[in-house]
């Protein structure tokens, strides 16, 4: 078999970045050479420096690692090739082009450069082709290496269905209400006083997010510009003390007429296009549609296909907007950690490494 992969992990302390830790761990094509934090963990060993919060043990490569500052001549310096970054924006905003021009490809989960036009914001069972905007990106800014991003938790999760309907049916308005868990906020995220016994109805530039990104992920490749799909879309984000497991109650319509049992089967049966289906962290299946009236819930449902699965429910008739559904994704699995690599794993196809 071909040698791994050397990959580093950007904000490998957080939330997210010890979902990289626990994804990676024994994966097929990535080998983890370098973890790395900001100057409160720079220099410590890795079982020292992350508050582990996971169910599974921290791998023991990992335990020993010390971590590295996050600093492109560093990563470049311990022989990564890929960085998964999950720093915040703000840090990712500096780090994410100098790696990129210091011929390191990064793979994002921060917000920093998922609007610019040259970026693929990527879902490979959505739009995988749009991964061709790294040849405008290198050729534009002059970089060897190129950035690609995920989407937001909670835009990821809407927009696998928003596929399926928008292809079968075509789509016209969107209505969701989120109910979004706590490891959506990082760690040590929300104080514990603010969320127990409560439901907190503002989460900073998400709804913003979650109106925006589908239009992007939807939208058509045209040579090098994505034309974005002409879906209106209305979010109204909520903070609530579930763990793991975004839910969201959502409502559409469609532009051509369906019956809720139509719109089930289509959810059911949507498959992400052939050269996407059989990377290591596909979802299978990309959803499952399930019919008892009080599912999903996140406690029971969000390990459904290993957190990569979408899973819908309670598919009815809408009186208002003609059809609406309940939709659970795994908001550090595929929302997160596990989208980035799922793209990092159809840019190492499409750049011939694999
Ligand atoms: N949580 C989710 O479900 C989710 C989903 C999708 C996208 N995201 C995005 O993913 C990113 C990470 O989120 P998170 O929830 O994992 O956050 P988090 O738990 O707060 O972790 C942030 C990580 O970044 C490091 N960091 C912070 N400031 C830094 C700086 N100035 N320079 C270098 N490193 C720095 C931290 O290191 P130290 O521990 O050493 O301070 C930590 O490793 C964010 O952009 C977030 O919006 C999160």
């Amino acid at each position: 078999m071909a040698e791994r992969i050397p990959v580093a992990i950007l904000g490998a302390t957080g939330t997210v970045g010890q979902r990289f830790v626990q994804l990676l761990d024994g994966h097929p094509w990535f080998e983890v050479v370098a973890l790395t934090g900001s100057a409160r963990s720079e220099g410590k060993p890795y079982a020292e420096a992350a508050t582990w919060l996971l169910d599974t043990p921290m791998p023991a490569w990992a335990r020993t690692m010390t971590v590295l500052p996050t600093r492109a001549d560093v990563v470049t310096r311990a022989g990564a090739r890929l960085a998964f970054s999950a720093l915040p924006a703000s840090a990712a905003r500096t780090v994410e082009p100098e790696l990129a021009a210091a011929g390191v490809w990064v793979g994002s989960n921060a917000s920093a450069y998922r609007r610019e036009p040259d970026v693929p914001l990527l879902m490979p069972e959505v739009n995988p082709d749009h991964i061709a905007l790294v040849e405008r990106q290198r050729r534009e800014r002059g970089w060897p290496a190129a950035i690609i991003t995920n989407p937001n938790c909670t835009t990821t999760g809407l927009t696998v269905p928003l596929k399926a309907l928008a292809h079968a049916f075509g789509l016209e308005a969107v209505m969701v209400v989120s109910l979004q868990a706590l490891s959506g906020a990082g760690y040590p995220g929300v104080p514990s006083l603010a969320i127990m016994d409560n439901v907190i109805p503002y989460i900073p530039n998400e709804e913003d997010k979650v109106e925006w990104e589908p239009r992007k992920l939807l939208g058509s490749l045209r040579g090098d510009e994505v034309e974005l799909a002409g879906v209106t879309i209305s979010a109204h984000v909520h903070r609530v003390p579930v763990l793991d497991g975004h839910t969201l109650a959502v409502s559409v319509r469609l532009r051509t007429t369906a019956s809720p049992d139509a719109v089930a089967e289509v959810l059911a049966s949507y498959q992400a296009p052939e050269a996407t289906r059989d990377l290591p962290s596909a979802p299978r299946p990309v959803m499952v549609v399930r019919h008892e009236p009080d599912r999903p819930q996140p406690r029971l449902d969000r390990m459904t296909g290993r957190g990569m699965t979408t899973v819908i429910g309670r598919v009815r008739p809408d009186p208002i907007l003609g059809i609406k559904f309940s939709v659970l994704s795994h908001n550090t699995i595929r929302g997160a950690a596990g989208g980035a690599l799922y793209n990092a794993e159809w840019l190492a196809r499409y750049l011939g490494w694999r």
